[in-house]
């Protein structure tokens, strides 16, 4: 279809803001958020892969972007970074269906090298244009605790200057939860070639993932 270019322009300026439902339920968010187009993801995706898992849950854990996997079934974290955090949470002690995962931006970003659709970072803007989704979804969970994967989700609560490697681990807060905690992207350790290295953020995230889990229990 031809788009005018002042079109373009326009649809570039809009947000997940514009497509949220007046009812707030989960159910009526993610139905609403099926036909987002507020900011130009959408348009190469399969599908929104919205957040799932209980209202009730007191933990809410946050990616990046749904993987290649998480596109084509429409489920966050089902893919090799999700079965990494499957592996952390049966640790910490807990299942990941009693607890909340969704990512900061709800389409599949991508480069094609050949016929392999690779993972891309989404930019501030495209993060900050699905931030109305991500926001919604706190406030009705109002979880005791968030888990931010990656410096992206870390983001999208504590600001730009946010840094992964500074604040791994620590709990802070904002003005919708008290208990944020950051740590490395499973994809993230998953990729480093050194193998200690590797076992060294793994035990990281591992550590991350129970603390997070504890402080949501705690209070
Ligand atoms: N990485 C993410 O950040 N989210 C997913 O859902 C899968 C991989
Ligand atoms: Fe909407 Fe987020 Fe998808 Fe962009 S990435 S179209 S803001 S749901």
């Amino acid at each position: 279809m031809l788009r005018k270019s002042g079109a373009n322009k326009r649809a570039l300026k809009t947000s997940a803001a514009e497509f949220l439902p007046a009812r707030r339920t989960l159910k009526a968010l993610r139905s609403a958020a099926e036909h987002c187009q507020g900011c130009p993801l959408f348009r190469d995706a399969t599908q929104t892969v919205f957040g799932e898992g209980p209202a009730t849950s007191r933990l809410m854990i946050v990616g990046e972007t749904p993987g290649d996997r998480e596109d084509l079934e429409g489920r966050p974290f089902v893919g090799p970074a999700g079965r990494l955090l499957d592996d952390a949470l049966e640790a910490a002690g807990v299942e990941r269906s009693q607890v909340y995962i969704t990512n900061a931006v709800k389409h599949f970003k991508y480069t094609l090298s050949g016929s392999r659709r690779l993972h891309k970072k989404p930019t501030a803007r495209e993060e900050g244009a699905c931030r109305p989704w991500l926001h919604a979804e706190l406030e009705l969970i109002r979880p005791e605790a968030i888990l931010c994967l990656g410096a992206t989700a870390a983001q999208a609560f504590l600001g730009r200057a946010f840094r992964i490697t500074q604040h791994r681990g620590e709990v802070l807060g904002n003005d919708s939860c008290e208990q944020i905690i950051s740590t490395f992207h499973p994809s993230a350790v998953m990729r480093i070639p050194d193998s200690t290295e590797r076992a060294r953020m793994r035990k990281a995230l591992f550590h991350d993932v129970k603390l997070a889990l504890e402080k949501s229990r705690r209070r």
